[in-house]
């Protein structure tokens, strides 16, 4: 059935980011964008996306708006197509994106931006917003626009699995008070994309395919400190997956490095702090910036101690928040 009678609503969904314990870096299908490798993260309240999506029969095109200004994205489009697809949709849509984290700049906006626009181009269109995650099909649709993404539906540290790309929740937001301390180096956008850095280390890294191999470890360790509540032991195979996965990159021909001075300056922070008794454990992504895990308690401190590292672009205290959620609009 194909409708092209204006649709009764308009859905407003929002999405927080979320930063990988155990990293995410490879795809085993990429036309279909399914991950080698599954992943562990930590779902945050505050940095996110909230977006609004209308379906509207006067749009001869989609019309998309990030933080108020016109864009043309193809994935963006994608995505609405794919919903469109499965609603049985043939109406543009106007899609308004407001992001309260760096656009492309390796804190993860790709992740809560695909999140909130597939949620809420989903109850735009008609289909149930309730429990996204436990939804396949809006699961793959997220995850098209971006693999991180569908980790955003859930709050709290959730894993994503390699075997079908399904999302889980390991602990609830409020189940154990974490906090991570956002050091951000720099305001610019990555210089490579994560999707052709993926492509380009996986064909030529000849650390790729031990990164793959050791992967699984990483993975029961972190569910095991999860489920034991161990910090230490949570922030130790952290910092491991990080560095596996920098290394994979580091090796790859010619090199791919999104690690700079001045991350290498917090590392040894995050480490000093270690050294002084203070649990603080580091991770980076696709980008410069240096997330820190430690409990709730200790953050102040940490992002104080952090704020004396030179040069800085800001330093921030973020919590767990809940998953991706949706309002349909009158
Ligand atoms: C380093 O989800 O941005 O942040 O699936 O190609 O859109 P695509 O990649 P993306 O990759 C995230 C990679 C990472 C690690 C992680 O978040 O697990």
């Amino acid at each position: 059935m194909t409708r092209s009678t204006p649709l009764p609503r308009a859905c407003a969904a929002s999405a927080g980011v979320n930063f990988a314990l155990v990293k995410y870096w490879g795809k085993r299908d990429a036309a279909l964008n399914l991950p080698a490798v599954g992943s562990i993260s930590l779902t945050l309240a505050g940095p996110g996306t909230r977006t609004t999506v209308a379906f509207d029969a006067a749009l001869d095109a989609d019309h998309f708006t990030l933080d108020g200004v016109a864009q043309a994205d193809a994935g963006v489009v994608g995505v609405l197509d794919a919903v469109r697809a499965a609603a049985g949709v043939d109406l543009r849509a106007r899609v308004e994106s407001q992001n309260t984290v760096a656009t492309a700049a390796g804190l993860a906006s790709s992740a809560s931006g695909m999140a909130a626009l597939g949620l809420a181009a989903w109850g735009a269109a008609g289909l149930p917003v309730e429990a996204p995650a436990t939804q396949p099909a809006l699961v793959e649709i997220v995850r098209r626009g971006s693999g991180s993404a569908p980790r955003s539906l859930l709050g709290g540290l959730v894993e994503l699995r390699v075997d079908d790309a399904s999302v889980h929740p390991l602990a609830a937001a409020d189940a154990w008070p974490l906090a991570i301390v956002v050091a951000r180096v720099g305001r610019g956008p990555k210089k490579v994309k994560s999707r052709p850095g993926m492509t380009h280390t996986a064909e030529t890294s000849p650390y790729y395919a031990p990164w793959i191999e050791a992967h699984p470890a990483d993975l029961a360790a972190a569910r095991a400190a999860i489920a034991a509540r161990d910090l230490p032991a949570l922030g130790a195979v952290m910092e491991r997956s990080t560095l596996r996965m920098h290394a994979c990159m580091w090796a790859a021909d010619p090199p791919l490095r999104y690690l700079q001075g001045r991350t290498l300056d917090l590392m040894d922070a995050v480490e000093g702090l270690r050294d002084a008794g203070v649990g603080a454990w580091y991770t980076m992504d696709a980008g410069p910036h240096v997330k820190v895990l430690c409990a709730a308690d200790d953050a102040p401190r940490i992002a104080a101690a952090l704020a004396q590292v030179p040069g800085l672009a800001a330093v921030d205290v973020c919590h767990p928040g809940p998953g991706a959620r949706a309002e349909v609009l009158p």
